[in-house]
């Protein structure tokens, strides 16, 4: 930390010298003082105030598309129109008519925010971290019904605020079946086909909502496609999008009977599958492997997947809390048993990262 703030002051005092130097050359030309001063804009203020370049927002699809191949496993469909909706909504020659929103549906432990982490760390280089980026939790940012009308207040003036320093914002609401039904009504205009809103333009944003609603419908909908000899990987988005706005717009929660909903604002809905035995498996693996065991035993799998709770009866095909917690039960066993690191180099994820 003290060696960081030295760095910074190092750099500042460069960067004086630099500027005390590009004073001189004033006379001898314009362009040098250009030059100087985007050296100036990027090392300083923009180390002190996070800036909205591509230096900040390098946007790496290409990353994101990979995360996702190597660590989601069983979600084929949200991973295809996740990436592709991103790529799209900042392609530098499409100018979108309005904001992106996202809508993730799905049990607890599927996924979702999984790949919402992974979309701020492709998107942002200081990640969930960045200045752009929001993410807010229902029951904890908005516990209360009584304060929607705050709530709503400060959520128009943060996004207007945000989004008027720089347009490339990320905003995550985490939990939507949580909040109180009425506070998001409040981004409608922001995420509407507008030019702008009160001379801001929202259109390059991203919205992101996060909620468990319609989770029953879409294993119901899973289960009756399997029934019928589907396999997961041919399903389409389109076996599930009617099934999960109708969920959304019945359960409780931020999407209840909301403006939102009704005015068919939300561009894609995204069904995180029930994950099936052989993805979690693979989860197990992965946590195996981030604790070093990189050929995890069978039994020692087994034995992992023996804490896991299947349902819905009598088929039982889905893990009732997706990937979840599985990270504490793979510790367990690894001390339990003690098992030696096969390997001494580290997976090579982690080298990478
Ligand atoms: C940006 O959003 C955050 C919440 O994520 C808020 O605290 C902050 O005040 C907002 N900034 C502006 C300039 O409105």
């Amino acid at each position: 930390m003290r060696l960081h703030i030295w760095k910074i002051v190092f750099v500042i005092v460069c960067n004086v010298i630099h500027f005390a130097i590009s004073v001189e050359l004033l006379s001898i030309g314009a362009a040098a003082v250009v030059g100087v001063g985007s050296f100036i804009y990027q090392n300083t203020l923009c180390r002190l105030k996070e800036c909205c370049t591509k230096n900040e927002i390098p946007a790496d699809f290409d990353k994101l598309e990979q995360l996702l191949d190597e660590k989601v496993y069983g979600q084929h469909l949200a991973k295809e129109t996740i990436v592709n909706a991103l790529r799209g909504h900042w392609s530098d020659n499409y100018e979108s008519p309005k904001a992106l929103t996202l809508s993730f549906h799905g049990w607890p432990g599927g996924g979702k925010n999984y790949i919402a982490g992974f979309i701020k760390d492709s998107l942002y280089a200081l990640g969930s971290k960045s200045d752009h980026v929001h993410h807010f939790m229902g029951r904890i940012h908005f516990p209360e019904v009584a304060r929607t009308q705050e709530y709503q207040d400060n959520l128009y003036q943060w996004i207007k605020g945000n989004v008027t320093r720089c347009q490339k914002q990320l905003f995550i609401f985490d939990e939507v079946n949580k909040m109180p039904p009425k506070v998001l009504n409040v981004i409608k205009p922001m995420i509407d086909y507008n030019q702008d809103v009160e001379k801001v333009d929202y259109r390059k944003a991203i919205f992101i909502f996060l909620s468990n609603t319609g989770e029953s419908l879409i294993t119901e909908k899973a289960i009756q496609l399997w029934k019928s000899g589907v396999r997961r990987e041919d399903v389409g988005l389109k076996d599930f999008e009617s099934v999960i706005t109708m969920g959304a717009f019945n359960e409780e929660g931020g999407f209840h009977h909301s403006d939102t909903i009704k005015s068919n604002l939300i561009d894609h809905y995204i069904p995180f599958l029930p994950m099936e035995h052989e993805h979690v498996r693979l989860c197990i693996i992965d946590q195996f492997k981030l604790r070093s065991v990189l050929e995890p035993k069978e039994e020692h799998i087994q034995e992992v997947m023996d804490f896991v709770e299947w349902g819905p009866l009598p088929d039982n095909l889905y893990s009732k809390t997706g990937c979840k917690r599985l990270s504490q039960k793979v510790a367990m066993t690894v001390q339990k048993y003690r098992i030696r690191e096969k390997a001494i180099e580290k997976s090579s994820e982690k080298t990478n990262s």
